[in-house]
């Protein structure tokens, strides 16, 4: 059995810059990675087959085209077709929440097959970046900057090692709607320097997009007031908060798990 782990992904900036012909966004951004995540492990079996556990396994089952099933089908197109396998996702993250659950699902999932077949994973980037913006970033799975769509990546050494909240309202978005709400103003570069000093010089530009859809996302922005920086990941609506101490972030977590228990409030850390 082999199993790959599928950390959450959050965009410790993300400045827009300009509109592409092709529908698509060119973007500057600080890919960073959570300690948790999904977790995909893959086995030789008799027949194929795909379950979905955890506490989000309900939010995705009857949906057909699973990411970890794309990912499959376009690693066995482009490398050939692999043996029976029993695959299983374990869905631990919110779907459609901006913090890259279906990314890092298809990019483990990649991970996994690459390992068992001896594929190497650099011959992976067409395969991920086909399955979306934010695939190779969780491929790398390291604290990045990326440009273009998202997948002209430049690793930052060094771990974060942050404590971290993330809190989703519960409610998905879609990150084609939230980018389709931009007004389209260049409102500057992502900064140079360390990941952190980035991050408190930076914004997420798809933030007015999204609280224009879903202004709940101001009241978990609100609520997060008492870290660090706190800002929203990707396309929302998930937002990240950043603590000097664990003990912190565990007083700002029981504050929201009291006053709004149907959020989604994960401690967690940068990785
Ligand atoms: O690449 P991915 O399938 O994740 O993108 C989903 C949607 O998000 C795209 O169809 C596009 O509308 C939007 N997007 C964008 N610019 C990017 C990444 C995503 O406009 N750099």
């Amino acid at each position: 059995m082999i199993l790959e782990e599928a950390p959450a992904k959050v965009n410790l900036a993300l400045h827009l810059r300009r509109r592409r012909d092709d529908g698509y966004h060119e973007l500057e951004t600080l890919f960073a990675f959570a300690v948790d995540g999904d977790e995909v492990t893959i086995e030789a079996a008799d027949e194929p087959s795909f379950a979905i556990t955890g506490p989000f396994a309900d939010a995705l089952a009857g949906e057909g085209d699973n990411l970890v099933l794309r990912a499959h089908a376009l690693f066995e197109q482009e490398f050939g077709a692999t043996p029976p396998l029993r695959i299983t996702l374990d869905k631990r993250l919110p779907v459609a929440s901006g913090i890259g659950g279906g990314s890092a699902d298809a990019a483990a999932t990649l991970r996994a097959l690459a390992r068992m077949t001896g594929v190497p994973v650099q011959m992976l980037s067409d395969v991920a970046l086909a399955l979306g913006s934010d695939v190779p970033a969780c491929l790398l799975g390291r604290t990045a900057r990326g440009g273009g769509r998202g997948e002209m990546l430049e690793a930052v050494a060094g771990s974060l090692d942050v404590p971290m909240l993330l809190v989703n309202p519960g409610v998905a978005l879609s990150t084609r709607d939230v980018f389709a709400r931009w007004d389209g103003i260049d409102r500057g570069a992502l900064p140079l320097g360390d990941p952190l000093a980035i991050a408190r010089a930076g914004r997420n530009d798809l933030e007015e997009p999204a609280r224009g859809i879903l202004p709940v996302i101001g009241d978990v922005l609100d609520a997060l007031r008492t870290g660090t920086l706190s800002r929203m990941s990707g396309s929302g609506a998930t937002c990240f908060a950043l603590f000097e101490t664990a003990e912190q972030r565990a007083a700002t977590a029981a504050q929201i798990r009291a006053a709004h228990p149907e959020w989604w409030c994960l401690e967690t850390a940068l990785a």
